[in-house]
């Protein structure tokens, strides 16, 4: 089973309208690698506008609550993402795990909000450099597999997302031999969950991705694109990124 390769941008906090002229070179690369896909995850408040300047480019959120409405103040729903703009949605990144505690579990009822309303999810698992020195890397990314990819996931609206706590923005990566250990456990995982419908799930590795290391992580087994959060500010190091992917 091919899997189309998938290049994801995290904006994070950062961005504005004064920035959004980025996007520009990045939905060109995007068209000019008909190849892969390319999406880029921004602050809510720039979904609308986004969407509108590059219509050609997956723009998605950050993050959706569980619930489709109530009263839980300052959260977004999916469905307001969605009238946004937004494709998609990232759930369950490590940022939401340890600045607002999130859990497997939340990431697990977000996940099945942001499907009901029709988004597409990148799903976001990884240890901590602690679990990893322990040796429970493995376990720890399986556990959260198990706790938070909904069992309707499929490779039409579901991505997961490894990314190990300590390579996010630290310029550190894990060895190839362990991003490709722990992809393949993520399969196996997901094959356990899911099915046959694993094969089709794309599993991103995430954390200090830059145009650089791209294409030599890109070609590890089972790693299916990349997400990427610093180096997706700018097209000057995005695009490079997405050019690597196109390229292979
Ligand atoms: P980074 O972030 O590319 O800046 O390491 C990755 C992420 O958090 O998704």
């Amino acid at each position: 089973m091919t899997r189309r390769k998938l290049v994801a941008g995290n904006w994070k906090m950062n961005g504005s309208r004064a920035t959004l002229h980025e996007l520009d070179a990045i939905a060109r690369a995007a068209a000019a690698n008909p190849g892969i896909d390319v999406a880029v995850a921004i602050p809510a408040t720039l979904i609308e506008p986004a969407s509108a300047r590059v219509p050609g480019l997956a723009i998605g959120a950050e993050d959706v609550h569980a619930n489709a409405s109530g009263a839980h103040t300052g959260c977004l729903s999916a469905a307001m993402v969605r009238e946004a703009g937004a494709r998609f949605t990232i759930v369950g990144h490590s940022e939401r795990r340890s600045d607002q505690h999130e859990t497997s579990q939340d990431a697990w009822g977000k996940a099945a909000a942001a499907h009901k309303e029709g988004l597409s999810v990148i799903l976001c698992c990884g240890e901590t450099e602690a679990e990893r020195d322990a040796g429970r890397a493995e376990r720890v990314v399986q556990a959260q597999i198990e706790k938070s990819v909904p069992d309707n996931a499929d490779g039409a609206w579901f991505t997961l997302a490894y990314e190990p706590r300590w390579a996010i923005g630290t310029g550190r990566t894990p060895t190839h031999d362990e991003i490709g250990a722990i992809h393949a456990i993520a399969r196996a995982k997901l094959r356990m969950l899911v099915g046959d419908a694993a094969a089709g799930i794309r599993i991103l590795y995430g954390g200090s991705v830059t145009g650089a290391n791209a294409a030599a992580i890109l070609a590890i087994d089972n790693v299916d694109g990349a997400l990427i959060g610093g180096a997706s500010l700018t097209a000057e190091k995005f695009v490079p990124i997405i050019e690597a992917a196109g390229a292979m």
